[in-house]
């Protein structure tokens, strides 16, 4: 049917007869007896030549033969990759009629966004989407590529399984075959990858389709999709250069050039120079220490376990009711107080709570910030992770670029604790990932061995382990640990974790079965596809490289699933539905 895509054709074309299949984007009358029309395929746009009299409207998907030619001087376009040339003496036969679209397909018309999903066919027409399912496509080709040159074997895991331990909600599905009974849909393929190499695999990845029940938000769908990975043999270092590989390769087929990784930073030093464990470094704005300033200060805010400021250059000027509102802020997302400071031109800090300070310590809040005249200092006090946690927020909201400017920062983070609080009923450990993640070779002696007490809480929350995320502008995007293969040590863990015998028996026992038989050391990762296309098409929301997403709310307004199902099915299934809670 067709001889050339419409966005392909250039000057050196002209003279050629073409075949072109599309849409027709534009139609715009040109004298008495003809016009143009605009013609659209995956590849862009041409200009068409066509007899004014053929019924020709938006959408109408038409063949269109004839000559290609160049424009008249002065009629070029140069917006348009086809610009210089049109097609001329066109014969056109309209394969199907369209009616009004509901919205206008030009990029530019802002859209809302729950019309764009229930018409996704329509809008995926539009440049943009076309645009980002096509990178995601060389992404992905890009990322397999790169995974099987370093020798890794693509296996496919199941999607009807047993719980996996991910520590989002699980979706369910029922059983026919097993009234009462339900398949979890996997939150990822952790299990069956470690299964994988018990199992003499080796090297495994996928493409994995990964399902979680969860808060939806601009980074988050419940379907996303990862490459997940897993080694036999190999330490973290070794999964962090696979990893590294195969991002950069997914990164030189999208923009050309292969991304340099910052240096690697500890989860400790990202805490405290961040306030968070996936850091956007794209800008300063670092939080700087002050806790030793304040060791015998007299003022009471400030007699807190913890002390730390940011220094905002030429935040001076903001207004009594902007600095109002920061402090509004800093306390809805926990602060006890946010104090403020202005550095002015003489270099004496301004503050409704300089006279409670002493001079050392107002001289020293100025050099630990490094502020000069005219900069903002804002000073928070609490428990270490509540100041990390409120500054980091902070920092993110003053100073954060927007999602396509300021470079592209990509870094590991290592040595992520093992835990990430102790439980104050008990006063043993909360995991801060899978039960599987293996400790750090340095901090697993102060752990003890089975039957040991319990460890100090100071001891738990300093405990390291071998666990490590990738980060890209702040997000995150992947996480993975050398994994335990060791009976003894993971006995250990689920004894600290209070998981009980019968508890580890149901829930992993398949695993810990498989383990007694010859587990070879091993370690993984898995990566957000998402994420990663999202960022590189300058994307806020994962929703713009996904071609069928679900709304904030969880639905597809295209298929209006989620749907209720008939009586008669709910019966095969032996389920019974309780009343909507009101
Ligand atoms: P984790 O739970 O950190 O690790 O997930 C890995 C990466 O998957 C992406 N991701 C998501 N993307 C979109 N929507 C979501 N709801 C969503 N949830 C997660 C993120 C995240 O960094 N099995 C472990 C990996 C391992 O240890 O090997 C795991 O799944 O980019
Ligand atoms: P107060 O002593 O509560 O009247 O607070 C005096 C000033 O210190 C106010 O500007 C508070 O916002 C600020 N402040 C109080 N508690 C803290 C804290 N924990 N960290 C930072 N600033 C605080």
């Amino acid at each position: 049917m067709r001889t050339d895509y419409c966005g392909d054709l250039r000057p050196s074309d002209v003279g050629r007869e073409v075949a072109l299949c599309g849409w027709v984007a534009r139609r715009r009358e040109h004298g008495e007896h003809l016009a143009f029309i605009d013609l659209r395929d995956r590849s862009g746009l041409v200009q068409c030549v066509v007899d004014g009299a053929a019924d020709l409207r938006a959408e109408y998907v038409v063949r269109v033969v004839g000559t290609v030619a160049l424009r008249p001087p002065g009629s070029e376009n140069a917006n348009l990759e086809t610009g210089g040339i049109e097609v001329q003496e066109c014969e056109v036969e309209v394969l199907s009629a369209a009616e009004p679209t509901p919205f206008p397909l030009d990029d530019r018309a802002d859209v809302d966004e729950n019309v764009r999903l229930r018409y996704r066919y329509l809008d995926l027409r539009r440049e943009r989407l076309q645009r980002n399912l096509r990178l995601r496509a060389r992404v992905n080709t890009a990322i397999r590529a790169s995974m099987e040159s370093q020798g890794f074997i693509e296996i496919e895991t199941p999607l009807l399984v047993a719980s996996t331990p991910e520590g989002a909600r699980d979706f369910v599905v029922p059983s026919r075959l097993n009234p009462g009974a339900f398949y979890a849909l996997p939150q990822s393929p952790q299990l069956f990858k470690q299964l994988s190499m018990v199992g003499g695999m080796d090297r495994y990845y996928q493409l994995a389709r990964c399902l979680r029940d969860e808060d939806l938000r601009a980074d988050r769908q419940f379907e996303f999709t990862q490459l997940d990975m897993e080694a036999s043999f190999v330490d973290a270092t070794d999964v962090r250069a696979f990893v590294t590989e195969a991002v950069s390769a997914a990164i030189e087929a999208a923009t050309g050039s292969r991304p340099t990784f910052q240096p690697d930073m500890t989860w400790h030093d990202a805490q405290e120079r961040f306030g968070s464990d996936k850091p956007d470094t794209r800008f300063g704005l670092e939080l700087a220490e002050l806790t030793p300033l304040f060791a015998s200060t007299a003022f009471n805010a400030f007699k807190a376990a913890c002390v730390k400021g940011i220094c905002v250059p030429g935040g001076g000027g903001r207004s009594r009711r902007e600095l109002d509102e920061l402090t509004e802020q800093a306390k809805r997302w926990g602060a006890k107080g946010l104090v403020w400071m202005r550095l002015d031109d003489a270099g004496e800090l301004q503050s409704p709570v300089a006279k409670f300070l002493g001079e050392d310590e107002l001289r020293g809040i100025v050099a630990a910030t490094g502020a000069t005249p005219g900069d903002l200092v804002l000073i928070v006090a609490d428990e270490r992770s509540a100041v990390r946690h409120v500054l980091g927020l902070l920092r993110l909201h003053l100073g954060r670029p927007p999602v396509n400017e300021g470079g592209r920062e990509l870094l590991w983070v290592v040595d992520f604790p093992l835990f990430e609080g102790v439980d104050p009923g008990t006063g043993g450990p909360i995991p801060a990932h899978h039960p599987f993640t293996m400790p750090h070779p340095e901090d697993q002696a102060a752990l003890g061995a089975l039957g040991d007490p319990v460890p100090a809480p100071e001891v738990l929350l300093a405990t390291r382990s071998q666990a490590y995320d990738l980060v890209l502008n702040g997000w995150e995007l992947g996480s993975g640990s050398v994994r335990i293969h060791r009976g003894d040590i993971q006995q250990r863990i689920f004894e600290l974790l209070g998981i009980d015998a019968e508890t580890r028996q149901r829930k992993f026992g398949f695993l810990l079965d498989a383990f007694r038989f010859g587990a070879p050391p091993h370690a993984g990762f898995a990566f957000g596809v998402d994420r990663l296309v999202a960022l590189l098409a300058g994307e806020e929301n994962i929703r713009e490289v996904i071609a069928f997403p679900k709304t904030q709310s969880g639905a597809d307004p295209l298929t209006t699933a989620p749907n209720e199902i008939d009586a008669g099915h709910l019966r095969e299934l032996g389920l019974q539905l309780l009343p909507r809670p009101s």
